[in-house]
């Protein structure tokens, strides 16, 4: 069997007693959004508890750009050692009906770690958007269309996702402005730069409970236990709609199996950490059940989410190249 260059190196820093010892040095987690942002924060949570398991640390790089397409070619790319993984959401999914050229595959460039947590979202607006609810808002924004500035985290984002769903829902059409995660946006957001942003709670709870932004409902089909009050689009008239942030952990196609099994049994000690679970809960995530949390889980999930979003998001025509 021929092996590529970067699995051939990996063969070799994976013969012999190296394999029994990995990690034997930090494990670089790479996040396709900014810092400070809902995907860092799942990371960050998750990564911290998994260094443990692993006796390494784990560092997390945040490599921004173009909704996530940037770090996940960076990683379809990188050594396949076992040193580089990823986290990512939905948009590994979406991205592939969004670009016109993708230089990675989703479904071959990569190993399954295993998936992590499922997150809601929430639509908001600057602190004095004229509108005390979603009617309001509407009908606000309806008469003010070509003014309404929407923030997003670029093509491929969930708070891209989000907010097209919601124009298309209601009717209208605003003007986008992305940013290199809805960390950035949401400082612009309680900046009063710009007027509406769809984000995650897992950075929006805390900012909705200081009532620093206007809330008008959660993007899941039921309330959400952390916020029990709020309620659904669904419930003020937005049939179906419902969108839900879905994370996985992946590593370059090529990484032994031995690592893979390594860092998803540390996933999996993470899922289960007390304190982990807490802290995730608190701000709105629900970890998945145990057989999402393994290799073929994830790679059965992302596949049905591109079977399900592909058509979708090439008959409204929205791409990028
Ligand atoms: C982020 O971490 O900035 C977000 O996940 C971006 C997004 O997908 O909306």
């Amino acid at each position: 069997m021929k092996l590529p260059f970067a699995g051939l190196i990996a063969a070799v820093a994976f013969s012999g007693t190296a394999l029994a010892q990995y990690p034997t040095r930090p494990i670089t987690l790479i996040v396709p959004f900014a810092a400070g942002g809902p995907t860092d924060v799942v990371a960050r949570t998750i990564g911290v508890n998994m260094g443990k398991t692993l006796g390494t640390t784990i560092v997390v790089e945040n490599k921004v750009g173009a909704g996530g397409t940037i770090a996940a070619n960076y990683v379809a790319k990188a050594a396949p050692d076992g040193y580089t993984i990823f986290l990512h959401h939905n948009g590994m999914a979406t991205a592939v009906g969004l670009y016109r050229k993708l230089s990675y595959d989703p479904l071959k460039d990569f190993e399954y770690i295993g998936q992590v947590a499922d997150v809601p979202m929430t639509l908001l607006a600057r602190k004095d958007f004229p509108a005390n609810n979603l009617q309001e808002l509407i009908k606000y924004t309806k008469l003010n269309e070509d003014k309404i500035n929407l923030a997003n985290a670029g093509l491929g984002a969930v708070s891209h996702l989000c907010g097209m769903m919601f124009q298309q829902a209601i009717g209208q059409k605003w003007t986008t402005v992305p940013f290199s995660g809805t960390g950035p946006a949401m400082t612009a957001l309680l900046g009063g730069q710009v007027d509406i942003l769809c984000d995650q709670t897992t950075q929006t709870i805390p900012i909705i409970k200081a009532e620093k932004v206007r809330f008008y409902g959660v993007t899941t089909k039921q309330r959400i236990q952390s916020l029990p009050d709020a309620p659904t689009l669904q419930e003020q008239g937005l049939k179906d709609f419902e969108v839900i942030v879905w994370h996985g952990i992946y590593a370059p196609k090529g990484t032994p199996s031995e690592a893979i099994g390594k860092l998803n049994n540390a996933l999996r000690v993470a899922l289960k950490d007390p304190g982990t679970v807490a802290r995730l809960k608190e701000l709105g995530a629900e970890i998945v059940p145990e057989s999402k949390q393994t290799s073929e889980g994830l790679r059965t999930w992302l596949q049905s989410e591109i079977d399900k979003w592909v058509p979708v998001i090439r008959s409204a025509g929205t791409f990028a190249d």
